[in-house]
């Protein structure tokens, strides 16, 4: 296997996706051929979807918060960790999951692209979105006790736009000019935007680019290098610092 070797004239930006969660138990989309109990995901993940139904897409979203509450990091989350303790400022970390498993790993210097599962917010009020462990009941639809609006889960749906600041933020990091970037890409499917953006991104500064993915990736020819594997076992063998 190729080694990525990290010296203090590097800085490494790492986008991940469902891929990564696999081996800690929580299943990708395709994996489960984007249906949700015979519904298309697009409608429990979308605002149309929460305006027909709200209560179906809290059901949805209480099972998934039941399905990863209980789900540890694995070696890939540990790893990637491990690689921001040693960079710091150097380092910056993309996700693409809203399962929350980077945090518990450790990880801080971190965007969380499409949200989090465990973040609530209210469709009303402005009030800051906020942290919510809790699985409604079948039916229901939770209310803001501050407006009395419909809450919902802080996560960004089909058909809404990313967080323009916390893109700024990754632009940011690509093209800085004190250091040499390496771009990784990790279990992510890596055909769609913003993954296929970040890697002509990287190229196109001169940038090293990798991809870590257990099948071929669509874009896989698009990387430097292309290691077949998964993250849990790749990633903790992966990188040397020198
Ligand atoms: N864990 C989560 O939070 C979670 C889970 C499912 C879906 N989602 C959401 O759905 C969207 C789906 O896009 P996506 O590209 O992230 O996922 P995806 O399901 O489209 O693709 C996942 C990719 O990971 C690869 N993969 C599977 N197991 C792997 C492993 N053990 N190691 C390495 N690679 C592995 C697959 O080959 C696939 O290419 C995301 O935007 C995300 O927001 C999130
Ligand atoms: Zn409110």
């Amino acid at each position: 296997m190729n080694t990525l070797r990290i010296d203090e004239g590097t800085r490494l930006l790492v986008l991940t996706g469902a891929g990564v969660s696999a081996e800690s138990g929580i299943p990708t989309f395709r994996g489960s051929n984007g249906l949700w109990e015979n519904h298309p995901v697009e409608r429990v993940a979308s605002p149309e979807g929460f305006r027909d139904d709200p209560s179906l897409v809290w059901r949805f979203y209480s099972q998934r918060r039941a399905g990863a509450a209980p789900c540890e990091p694995n070696p890939g989350h540990l790893a990637i960790a491990e690689w921001e303790k040693k960079l710091g400022d150097r380092f910056l970390l993309v996700t693409q999951n809203v399962d929350g498993l980077h945090r518990k790993a450790g990880s801080q210097r971190m965007v969380e692209l499409h949200g989090n599962l465990f973040t609530t917010r209210c469709t009303r009020c402005e009030r800051t979105p906020f942290e919510d462990r809790l699985e409604y009941p079948e039916g229901t639809v939770p209310l803001c006790g501050e407006c009395g609006g419909a809450l919902r889960p802080h996560i960004v749906w089909f058909g809404e736009m990313l967080n323009p600041r916390e893109l700024i933020e990754v632009g940011e990091f690509l093209q800085r000019l004190d250091t040499r970037l390496v771009f990784m890409a990790v279990g992510t499917s890596g055909a769609v935007w913003p993954a296929a953006g970040f890697v002509d991104g990287a190229r196109k500064g001169g940038g090293q680019t990798w991809l870590v993915n257990a099948d071929p990736a669509d874009n896989a020819d698009r990387f430097h290098h292309f290691v077949q594997g998964r993250s849990g076992e790749v990633l903790p063998k992966l990188v040397t610092f020198e």
